[in-house]
């Protein structure tokens, strides 16, 4: 009984031994023999490292090889104030590809025509001054109109800093204490508001379906933790909210 134990004990020392001077004397070459893993972003291993702290990294490229470049990155060149409002407001339903698929040569009352339909008809969070801003924007990007265009430029008003929606946003959340069970980058009694906005990417009626759970409240969507209905939202501050949430 006492000779197996020492055994065991034996084969256990020898394995530990063996694993060290494996990493000790030819680096990481139990999980990289490939050149092409090695990725810039990791260090080569040091020298000396132990068995236990190699294995995370051999794990680490395949996190780093599924982010996707930003969709933001493909709107059409201009330096009209509508692009970066097109680019916050106009994927929080659907894909940029709605734009892109449109037929060219749109002049500009049709693409306002068209922003104003989304603002109306499916409840984007836009005022009337954006969607002619980007319906400017739109026409010179992706249809008729020029930049230099008369009624272009009149409809380009930049929106004044510190405008009125987004103080809003930050009184409305204040005021329902809504920060005090969400963050907008980690969980806290409530889901991170950028998950959120993680989990309802590419739905067209995300907007739809986040007021509404912004005013009924609820659980078991992300967990047992119950959020309390917000009655006394109204249904236009219950959706700024969501469109808020999911531009994060
Ligand atoms: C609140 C959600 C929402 C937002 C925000 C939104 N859209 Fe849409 N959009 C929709 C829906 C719903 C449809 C119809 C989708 C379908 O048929 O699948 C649509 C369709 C479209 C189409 C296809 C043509 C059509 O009329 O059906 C275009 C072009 C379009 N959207 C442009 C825009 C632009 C530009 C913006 C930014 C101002 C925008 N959308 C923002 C919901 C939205
Ligand atoms: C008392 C804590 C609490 C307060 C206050 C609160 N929430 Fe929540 N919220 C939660 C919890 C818990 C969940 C997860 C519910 C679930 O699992 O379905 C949640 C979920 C959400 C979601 C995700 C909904 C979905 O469809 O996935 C949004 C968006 C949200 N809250 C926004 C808000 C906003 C905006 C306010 C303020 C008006 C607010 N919350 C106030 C606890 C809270």
């Amino acid at each position: 009984m006492q000779k197996t134990t020492q055994y065991v004990l034996l084969g256990v020392v020898a394995l530990a031994l063996s694993a060290f001077v494996a990493t000790r004397f030819f680096g990481a070459i139990p999980q990289g023999a490939n050149p092409h893993d090695a990725k810039p972003w990791q260090s080569p291993a040091p020298a000396v490292t132990t068995t236990a702290a190699t294995t995370p990294v051999a794990a680490q490229p395949r996190v780093h090889e599924i982010v996707l470049p930003p969709e933001e990155g493909s709107w059409r060149e201009s330096t009209l104030p509508g692009r970066q409002l097109a680019a916050q407001k106009c994927t929080l339903c659907h894909s940029i590809d709605y734009i892109n698929y449109q037929p060219p040569g749109m002049s500009l009352e049709k693409w306002t025509a068209e922003v104003a339909k989304m603002q109306r008809a499916f409840g984007a969070p836009i005022n009337d001054a954006e969607i002619n801003s980007i319906g400017a924007y739109l026409a010179t990007g992706y249809g008729s109109a020029q930049e230099t265009d008369e009624a272009v430029i009149s409809a380009s008003v930049a929106p004044a800093p510190g405008q009125a929606g987004v103080d809003d946003v930050q009184d409305l959340l204040n005021a329902n204490g809504c920060l005090g069970c969400h963050a907008i980058d980690k969980k806290v009694l409530g889901p991170a508001y950028r998950d959120v906005a993680a989990r309802y990417k590419g739905d067209a009626h995300a907007l739809e379906k986040v007021t509404a759970s912004i005013r009924k409240g609820g659980s078991e969507r992300w967990g047992d933790a119950m959020m309390p209905a917000m009655p006394s939202l109204t249904e236009a501050q219950a959706q700024q909210l969501a469109g808020f949430v999911l531009q994060q």
